[in-house]
């Protein structure tokens, strides 16, 4: 299996991506964002995006939140800033470029950490997912969600053969689902909260986890 990628590939992928990003992903990507989005409105408040990309997503919330997204992609960003620009996402408060291994808000600044798509694309899966746990609030939720390794069968096996092709591009087909659930036993402070498969086709994964109420020893 390739290791996880390294900042600049994606950086780069991400650059290149960016301008046809919404003719080529957003249909593709549409009900798991949507489903991620209807999860971080039941807990609604603030709400902290991590790789918010051109800022897709920004249709599938509304007037009871308020967002803040980052990025580490200047090129991604800067077509979410336009985005938001229009007018029509007043509740969008500020989209930064920020690594999210190190996320520059203080302790449980957030009601809700969301990622579509990029837990799987960071160096540091199990870094990210601390920072999120750590800038979310006490009960407050970490909600992913993002297409998961199959694990058995021809899926599987085709998601392996493109796994070493793929991360060039930006993407990665073969991250297990167990690394998500191994994160948060080692971390104590949230709890797996639900997994599931979406429809149509059970491509995407949504994940949920809870912030426990008492602060736990971090990652
Ligand atoms: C597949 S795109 C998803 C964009 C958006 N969430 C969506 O669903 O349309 C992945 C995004 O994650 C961003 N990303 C990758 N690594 C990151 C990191 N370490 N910190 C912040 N963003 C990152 C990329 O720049 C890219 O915009």
């Amino acid at each position: 299996m390739p290791h996880d990628p390294d900042r600049h590939v994606i950086e780069k992928a991400y650059a290149r991506w960016a301008p046809i990003y919404d003719a080529l992903c957003g249909p593709v990507f549409v009900n798991g964002r949507r489903a991620a989005a209807r999860a971080a409105c039941d807990v609604g408040g603030c709400i902290l995006e991590i790789g918010v990309g051109t800022g897709l997503s920004f249709d599938d919330y509304d007037a009871h939140t308020e967002i803040t997204g980052i990025d580490i992609s200047e090129p991604m960003i800067a077509r979410a800033r336009a985005r938001a620009k229009s007018g029509r996402y007043p509740f969008v408060k500020e989209l930064v470029v920020m690594d999210a291994h190190a996320l520059a808000y203080a302790d449980a600044s957030f009601d809700c950490v969301v990622g579509q798509f990029v837990i799987t694309l960071v160096a540091n899966p199990e870094r990210v997912l601390s920072e999120c746990a750590r800038v979310v609030r006490p009960g407050g939720q970490i909600i992913l969600v993002n297409h998961l390794y199959s694990e058995r069968g021809l899926a599987a096996a085709v998601e392996r053969f493109l796994a070493q092709k793929a991360q060039p591009l930006g993407l990665r087909p073969e991250f297990p689902f167990q690394r998500l659930a191994d994160w948060a036993l080692t971390h104590g402070g949230a709890e797996l909260i639900e997994r599931r498969r979406l429809r149509p086709f059970g491509v995407y994964t949504l994940v949920r986890f809870r912030r426990a109420e008492a602060q736990c020893a971090a990652a």
